[in-house]
């Protein structure tokens, strides 16, 4: 009886470690990505509010290993797409988190941001991110507003160096390249404290 009763157990545990493991679980990702979505560590993207279908495509660009993070391969390597469809859509319809803007670089990055920069080739980010840095939903164009400007910085040098290849048509590399570390840091600040008012 003694026997059975720990088989019973074991099998409970290993029920218990497929399920956190295997199975659709936004318990896992809180840890990192906070509440709701809503990081408080500045290197963790918030997620709350993303656009669902951009969700979607980076959780498989991470699964498949097209977008390098080893903590994040590591959390995909299981999921279905079921799971992630499903994660896309929580952190999608939670409220988003919103920062501020440090006061000093915040003209120069709304001039980039809002106007581009013709001479060096630099398309306005609000073309296609929104005025409000809220993306594009059908287009799956990520919301930007109220990133945390350390992940942004990290992401625009990433698509600078080639290294983050999930853009397909390749539209952020090529406005990445034309960047400076400048624009890049004003420009992370300003989407930060970027939202659309209520
Ligand atoms: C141990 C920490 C950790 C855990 C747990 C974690 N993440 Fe992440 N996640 C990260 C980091 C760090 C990044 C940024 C990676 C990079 O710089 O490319 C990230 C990036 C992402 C992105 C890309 C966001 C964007 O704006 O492009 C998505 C989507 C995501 N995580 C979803 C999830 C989901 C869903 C879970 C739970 C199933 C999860 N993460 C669990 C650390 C974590
Ligand atoms: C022609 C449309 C277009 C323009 C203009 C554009 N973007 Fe993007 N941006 C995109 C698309 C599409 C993606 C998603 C690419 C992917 O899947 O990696 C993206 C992704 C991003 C990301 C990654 C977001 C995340 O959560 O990881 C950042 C940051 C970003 N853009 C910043 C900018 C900035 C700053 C500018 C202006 C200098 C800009 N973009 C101009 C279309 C555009």
């Amino acid at each position: 009886m003694k026997f059975l009763i720990s088989i019973i157990i074991v099998q409970l545990l290993l029920l218990y470690n497929n399920t956190s493991v295997y199975a659709y679980d936004k318990e896992q990702c809180i840890s990192c990505h906070g509440n709701n979505g809503q990081s408080i560590i500045l290197n963790y993207p918030n997620l709350a509010g993303q656009n669902k279908i951009y969700l979607f495509k980076q959780m498989l660009a991470f699964k498949t290993g097209q977008r390098e993070n080893p903590v994040m391969q590591a959390v995909t390597k299981n999921l279905t797409d079921h799971d992630m469809d499903k994660l896309a859509e929580f952190f999608a319809q939670q409220k988003p988190h919103f920062g501020t803007a440090k006061r000093a670089l915040l003209k120069a990055g709304q001039l980039l941001y809002r106007g581009g920069n013709r001479q060096k080739g630099i398309p306005a980010c609000m073309a296609c991110h929104g005025p409000a840095g809220e993306g594009n939903l059908l287009a799956g164009t990520p919301s930007l507003a109220g990133q945390h400007a350390n992940y942004t910085q990290t992401q625009l040098e990433a698509y600078r160096a080639k290294k983050r290849v999930t853009d397909g048509k390749g539209i952020m590399p090529d406005i990445a390249a034309r960047l400076t570390d400048d624009d890049i840091i004003v420009l992370a600040s300003y989407l930060e404290g970027l939202h659309r008012v209520h």
